[in-house]
C-alpha cells in the first residue's frame, strides 16, 4: 500500500520518498511533506507558526488564533482572495463578481490502478503498478468544487497529479486561473533549474536561487515553445549530480503553461504549475467540469541524476505509449538538409537506393511534396502530391522507394496553412484570426483553427488518406510558428479565453484518433524541431526531433538540458553535412555519429555526395548502433561532465543490471598539453570485474592507445565508480571516443 490514511493525515510512500497532506480543524487541507522517505508520523507537530501581523486570519478562527492564517500555512491546493496573498493556485470570477476562492475538504476517495484524463495525456500503468488517491474540496459559498488526483507509481518514484474543477453551484463560474500542481515547502534553500531557448538553441539549462519574489518560466505561444520547456527541478542548495535533494517536475502539456516559485515573507516556497492564465478563462456551467494537465512529480536525495532517472523511466514506460514503445525505431534518413524544396522523385529515389545499401531502414520524404509548395511561402493546407514535380503519383513514389528494400516515411504540417493555398480559399474561416485585424504571419503562413470540430474531422481524414495512399510507416507532424491572434469564430466572444486549451485538445483529439487508427505508424513530434518538446506529446508522439540545429557540437548542449527531463529514446538525432548549414562549423563524422547516437539516430545529408570512405564508415556506424541499441535506448542515463564546462562532455549508458556500460565522450574543446579528462563511471556492480575497450567506428584513429586500459587489464566496477579511468585525449578537434565496459 503506496497510499496510508490515518484520520486526517494522508501519507504517499513511494520506493524512496513520502508526500504527506493534513486536514486541519478547519477543514484546509496542508500540505505537510514531500522529500526523502521518512515514517507516515504527522509532520505538522513540527512547524511552526507566529502571529504575523498583516497576515489576517479566517473569520472562523481569529479570536482564537491569531498564529492561524492562510497567508503563512503550507497548503496543498490554494483558493484566491480569502487571505493568502501569495501566488495562488485558482482564481474565478462567480455570478456575484467576486473572485474569491475558499476551499475546504469534503473527503477522499481511494482507487487501484491509475487514474485517466479524457481527452488529455496521462501517465498510464497497470492496476498492479498503481494507485489512486482522490481527494474533495470544495467552497461551501459558491458551489465550486476542486477534486484532486494523485496517481502513485511506487515503485518508480513517482506521483502525478491533476485537478478536476467542477461547477456544482446553480450559476455559471468563469475560471480565471487553474494550476494543475502547487507544492508549498514549510523550509528549505532553493534552486529552480529550468530551460531556456530559441529556434535552433533549445534546451540550455539555467539555475537560478529561489529568491524572495516571483520567478516563472512559461509560454503564451499556443505551444509549449522553444524558449522555455515545461520541465523543471528544483534543487536545495549544494545539490549536485549525485547528492542532495532534488525535485523534477513535468507538466504533460503541449500548448501555454506557466510555471511560477515564490519565497515567502518567511522564506517557505509555493510552486505552481499549469495553464497559463494569460490567455486563459474558462466558463464552468452549473455541472460542468474541467479536467486540468497532469505534473509529474519525483524527488530523490541522490540528486539530480537520480531525478533524471526516475523520468527517463517513467516517460519511457508510462508515458510513450502502444507498438513502438519498446519495438526498436528505424535508423532513418530525412531528405531536408540534402535538398530541401530542391527535389525530384527519382533524387529521392535514389537517396532511398543509396540509403538501403548502408542498412538505413528508413527514408523519410521531409517538405515539399505537396501542392504548390517550392518555397515556405506557399501550399500548407494543400495534402495532396505534387505529381508534377515527383514524376509520379504520391503511391507510386512510395512504392518505388519501398522496392529498395526501405521504409517509406513522410512530413506533413498540419496546423499551418498558407494564404497561398486552396485550403485557405475554400475555408477562410478555417484560419486562427481576430474579426477585423489581419492574422500575424510567421513563416509566411497561418495557422489552421485545430480547437474546431470540423477542422479536426478534415485533418484526421485527410492525414489518413496519406497513411492509406503512400503506405506510409512513419509522420513527421510538423508545426512551425507560434500561436498569437487568438480567436475561433466556433466560439462565443465570452469564451475566446477557450481557445488556446481548446486547441490543445482538438490537437489531442486528432493525435489519439490517428493513433488508434494506425498503431503501426511511427510517429515523431516536431515544432520547428523543439518547439513542442514536451511530455504530452511524448504520449502521442514517441520521439521528437531535438533541434533544427543539427551541428554536432551545440547538439552537445541541446541533448545535454533535453536529458534533464526527458530519456534518449525520444530525441530525434540526427548526422548531417559539413561544414554544418546552420553553425558552418566542420565536426569529424565519426563525432556526429557519437552525438546522434544519444538520440534515436539518423541521417539527414546528400549520400550522393560521400566518398565511398565514407560510405563505409557509415555503414559501419549503423552496424555499432545496432550492437549497442538497447544499452543506449534503455540503458540507464548518466551525465558524467557537463559541455558548458571542461573540455570533454562525457556521458553514460549503463545496463540497469550493471553488467555493461558505453561511455561516449566528446572534446567540445581542445587544448595543447590537456589536463586529463576523467570519467567516473555509474550504475557497475562494485565487487565485479571489467574490461574496457575503445570502440572504433572513426577515421583517424590513434595509431597507439595513449592509456592502458585498453590493453585488457581487469578492473572493478567499485574502482571505475571511486577512481574512474582517463578518456583518452583528442588527436584531432571536436574528438569523440565511445568506451565499452563489459563485465567479465
Ligand atoms: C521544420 C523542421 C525541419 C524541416 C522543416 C521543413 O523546420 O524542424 O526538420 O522539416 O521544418 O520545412
Amino acid at each position: 500500500m503506496a497510499i496510508i490514511i490515518n484520520k486526517d493525515i494522508f501519507t504517499i510512500q513511494t520506493k524512496n520518498s513520502t508526500y504527506q497532506m493534513k486536514v486541519d480543524h478547519y477543514g484546509v487541507l496542508l500540505h505537510t511533506y514531500y522529500g526523502e522517505k521518512t515514517d507516515n508520523s504527522d509532520k505538522s507537530l513540527l512547524y511552526y507558526q507566529a502571529d504575523r501581523g498583516f497576515s489576517g486570519n479566517p473569520y472562523a478562527v481569529g479570536k482564537a488564533d491569531r498564529t492561524y492564517s492562510l497567508d503563512s500555512l503550507s497548503q496543498e491546493y490554494s483558493g484566491f482572495g480569502v487571505g493568502d496573498y501569495r501566488i495562488t493556485a485558482v482564481r474565478a470570477q462567480n455570478a456575484d463578481g467576486s473572485q474569491a476562492v475558499e476551499w475546504k475538504y469534503m473527503g477522499y476517495q481511494l482507487e487501484k490502478g491509475k487514474y485517466a484524463i479524457p481527452g488529455l495525456p496521462a501517465v498510464y500503468a497497470s492496476q498492479e503498478q498503481a494507485e489512486t488517491l482522490i481527494i474533495q474540496l470544495k467552497d461551501t459559498t459558491t458551489g465550486l468544487e476542486a477534486t484532486l488526483y494523485y496517481g502513485v507509481l511506487e515503485q518508480c518514484d513517482i506521483i502525478t497529479r491533476t485537478v478536476k474543477i467542477t461547477n456544482q453551484g446553480k450559476t455559471d463560474v468563469i475560471l480565471q486561473k487553474a494550476a494543475s500542481l502547487q507544492l508549498d515547502w514549510e523550509y528549505g534553500d532553493f534552486s529552480l533549474i529550468s530551460f531556456y531557448g530559441r529556434h535552433s538553441m533549445e534546451m540550455n539549462l539555467q539555475k537560478e536561487k529561489i529568491h524572495h519574489g516571483v520567478q516563472s518560466i512559461g509560454s503564451v505561444r499556443g505551444i509549449s515553445s522553444h524558449q522555455y520547456n515545461p520541465f523543471v527541478m528544483v534543487c536545495e542548495k549544494n545539490t549536485t549530480e549525485t547528492m542532495g535533494s532534488c525535485y523534477g517536475f513535468s507538466f504533460l502539456y503541449s500548448g501555454e503553461f506557466l510555471i511560477e516559485v515564490e519565497k515567502d515573507q518567511i522564506d517557505r516556497t509555493r510552486l505552481l504549475c499549469g495553464i497559463h492564465s494569460d490567455n486563459f478563462q474558462w466558463t464552468l456551467q452549473a455541472q460542468k467540469s474541467l479536467w486540468l494537465p497532469e505534473v509529474i512529480l519525483t524527488h530523490s536525495q541522490q540528486g539530480m541524476s537520480q531525478v533524471s532517472k526516475n523520468m527517463h523511466t517513467v516517460i519511457r514506460e508510462h508515458v510513450c505509449r502502444g507498438v513502438w514503445k519498446n519495438k526498436r525505431r528505424p535508423i532513418l534518413i530525412n531528405n531536408w538538409e540534402a535538398t530541401y524544396f530542391k527535389f525530384t522523385g527519382d533524387m529521392l529515389v535514389k537517396i532511398a537506393k543509396e540509403a538501403a545499401k548502408l542498412g538505413i531502414e528508413l527514408f523519410v520524404m521531409d517538405d515539399g511534396w505537396f501542392g504548390k509548395r517550392e518555397d515556405d511561402n506557399t501550399g500548407l493546407g494543400d495534402w495532396t502530391s505534387n505529381e508534377k514535380k515527383l514524376g509520379c503519383t504520391l503511391k507510386e513514389l512510395s512504392q518505388k522507394i519501398i522496392s529498395q528494400g526501405i521504409q517509406f516515411g513522410i512530413w506533413i504540417e498540419p496546423e499551418g496553412i498558407s494564404e497561398d493555398s486552396d485550403l485557405y480559399r475554400a475555408h477562410p474561416e478555417w484560419v486562427v484570426k481576430i474579426p477585423n485585424r489581419k492574422p500575424c504571419l510567421s513563416r509566411n503562413q497561418f495557422v489552421l483553427d485545430f480547437s474546431r470540430k470540423d477542422v479536426q474531422d478534415y485533418m484526421i481524414k485527410t492525414i489518413s488518406n496519406i497513411i492509406k495512399e503512400s503506405s506510409a510507416s512513419y509522420i513527421k507532424w510538423d508545426f512551425n510558428r507560434a500561436i498569437c491572434d487568438k480567436f475561433t469564430n466556433a466560439l462565443t466572444a465570452d469564451r475566446q479565453g477557450e481557445f488556446s486549451h481548446r486547441y490543445v485538445l482538438g490537437l489531442y483529439r486528432v493525435l489519439e484518433q490517428l493513433n488508434n487508427d494506425f498503431p503501426e505508424v511511427l510517429l515523431e513530434g516536431c515544432g520547428g524541431g523543439g518547439g513542442r518538446f514536451d511530455a504530452g506529446m511524448l504520449y502521442y508522439t514517441p520521439q521528437i526531433w531535438g533541434s533544427d540545429n543539427t551541428d554536432a557540437i551545440e547538439r552537445l548542449s541541446i541533448q545535454y538540458g533535453a536529458s534533464f527531463g526527458y530519456p534518449v529514446s525520444v530525441m530525434g538525432s540526427h548526422i548531417s553535412a559539413v561544414p554544418n548549414h546552420q553553425t558552418g562549423r566542420i565536426t569529424p563524422l565519426s563525432t556526429r555519429a557519437c552525438i546522434a547516437m544519444a538520440g534515436t539516430f539518423g541521417y539527414e545529408l546528400d549520400i550522393a555526395a560521400l566518398t565511398a570512405e565514407q560510405k563505409q564508415e557509415m555503414k559501419h556506424q549503423i552496424a555499432v548502433f545496432q550492437k549497442y541499441y538497447s544499452l543506449i535506448q534503455f540503458g540507464d542515463y548518466y551525465r558524467l561532465s557537463s559541455p558548458l564546462e571542461g573540455t570533454c562532455t562525457i556521458w553514460e549508458f549503463a545496463d540497469p543490471q550493471g553488467k555493461e556500460a558505453l561511455i561516449s565522450a566528446v572534446y567540445h574543446h581542445v587544448q595543447a598539453n590537456s589536463v586529463p579528462v576523467r570519467a567516473k563511471v555509474y550504475g557497475l556492480k562494485d565487487d565485479a570485474m571489467y574490461q574496457l575497450s575503445l570502440q572504433d567506428y572513426g577515421e583517424k584513429q590513434p595509431e597507439k592507445l595513449p592509456y592502458g586500459f585498453c590493453s585488457g587489464e581487469l578492473i572493478s566496477g567499485a574502482a571505475l565508480k571511486q577512481v574512474g579511468f582517463v578518456i583518452p585525449s583528442a588527436v584531432n578537434g571536436f574528438q569523440a571516443w565511445q568506451i565499452y565496459i563489459k563485465e567479465k
